[in-house]
């Protein structure tokens, strides 16, 4: 059972769940174009059994059955992604009507059913076309954001509630260009920071552009993962500060300071696409709201070698089937760290939460009471958030389904739905049920 009801948050308080195109819609489907993620899990070595997005959750031709579950949970809004590629199959020029015709069904279905469309532009599915020419490396990329930007809001911009660009910049820029976890699975420092630079310039050139069409709430999603010194020597401290500059500072300083932290620069700004200290205004065009996306901290410990010169730990707290510990407090530390530090009283939502466990089908239920715990914990953080006065609107779970986490590919079930990948069936966990309760009381 949850704890906390509907009633015990303020009013108007947004609850929701969350999906991204590439994981659940099957991009093989309705004209999409080839995408770095497709290219990436056909790389040996790249993805757990090589799997891919191409069926995903069969979401594609199972849209209205995916819309019922969400409305019967009781959910207030639903935070899903448009495919870039699957509107301009090459990135850009040529327009696949059937793609948007499908995210304009999609918005209608989501308002005939009493539920607000929270849009994401960009959740990871980058056009191959646009990898060909460099992707996130490229400068040019904020312009070619921006025309798929318009593109689908001239469609679709009139019935969405809120749109936020891009997903999580430090996952498109850190982890997938210098860690090489996530497509294009790069290893490549000057790689690194051009995409860390040129991410924030093209949600700034979207927010722009969504402006000028007369749009309004519309916000950044970053997220944040806590860095807690391995011990209370000054390298850890130090080392751990620099974890947390470069992942979460980085990106809150880009967008409301306009400024990057020292300790990430000094790995970074050689590798800085030049006159980058110009691109700041375009960067810190106002948004109406900032997400935040939270599910684990790590110890982070010093490190021999090149910069940055830490190593991360994993700490003596309940992991999830990721491996993450489960960690409420820095959900809590972030969304005040947030109001009083970067964005003070601009409305901030828990835009992803949850966790991922080996869940199992037993006589067609799904006990996932470990999941339930876990909502417990972080729904408990937003409350102490909420005392202490942070402006905190709404809060999100990942995921309404069970889907393709990425590198990790179909094993790693963070649904509130179970689903069968050899049929697709889908069944609602004991979280699931226990949401609605919660919701509906
Ligand atoms: C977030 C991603 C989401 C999912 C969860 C587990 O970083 O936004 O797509 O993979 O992690």
């Amino acid at each position: 059972m949850l704890r906390h009801r509907r009633s015990d948050f303020p009013e108007g308080f947004q609850f929701g769940v969350a999906t991204s195109s590439y994981q659940i819609e099957g991009h093989g489907f309705g004209g999409a174009g080839r995408t770095h993620w497709d290219d990436f899990a056909a790389t040996p070595g790249n993805v757990v059994r090589a799997e891919h997005g191409a069926v995903g959750c069969d979401h594609y031709h199972r849209m209205d059955e995916d819309l019922d579950l969400i409305q019967a949970l009781g959910v207030d809004t639903y935070r899903f992604s448009t495919s870039w590629a699957r509107v301009l199959p090459e990135g850009g020029g040529e327009v696949n009507q059937m793609g948007l015709d499908f995210y304009d069904r999609l918005v209608d279905g989501l308002l005939e059913r009493g539920v607000h469309p929270a849009v994401t532009l960009y959740h990871w599915e980058l056009p191959s076309a646009l990898a060909d020419l460099g992707g996130w490396r490229n400068r040019d990329i904020a312009q070619w954001f921006g025309d798929y930007t318009e593109v689908l809001m001239r469609r679709i911009g009139d019935r969405v509630w809120s749109v936020a660009p891009i997903n999580e910049p430090w996952c498109v820029g850190w982890l997938s260009h210098f860690v090489g976890a996530h497509a294009p699975g790069l290893r490549d420092i000057r790689a690194t920071a051009r995409a860390m630079h040129h991410v924030l310039l093209a949600h700034g050139t979207a927010i722009a552009r969504m402006r000028a069409l007369g749009m309004r709430n519309l916000g950044a999603v970053c997220n944040f993962e806590w860095a807690t010194p391995l011990d209370d020597s000054p390298e850890a401290t130090l080392a751990a500060a620099r974890y947390d500059a470069i992942y979460n500072r980085f990106f809150l300083g880009g967008l409301f300071k306009g400024a990057y932290p020292a300790l990430a620069l000094e790995g970074l700004e050689a590798h800085l696409p030049k006159g980058w200290e110009d691109d700041f205004g375009v960067i810190t065009t106002p948004v109406d709201w900032s997400g935040l996306n939270y599910y684990t901290r790590k110890l982070i410990g010093p490190a021999e070698g090149s910069w940055p010169h830490y190593a991360e730990h994993i700490g003596g707290l309940p992991l999830t089937s990721m491996g993450w510990e489960i960690y409420p407090q820095g959900l809590q530390d972030f969304l005040i760290r947030m109001a009083e530090e970067y964005t003070g009283d601009l409305p901030i939502y828990v835009t992803e939460n949850g966790m991922s466990a080996e869940d199992r089908l037993t006589d067609g239920a799904v006990a996932d009471g470990h999941r339930t715990a876990y909502l417990n914990g972080h729904l408990e953080a937003v409350q102490n958030a909420l005392a202490a006065g942070v402006p905190v609107k709404g809060y999100y779970i990942w995921s309404l389904l069970d889907n393709y986490e990425w590198a990790l590919g179909y094993e790693k079930r963070f649904g509130l739905v179970h689903v069968d990948f050899d049929n697709f069936t889908r069944t609602p966990k004991g979280s699931y049920h226990a949401l609605a309760q919660a919701l509906r009381s």
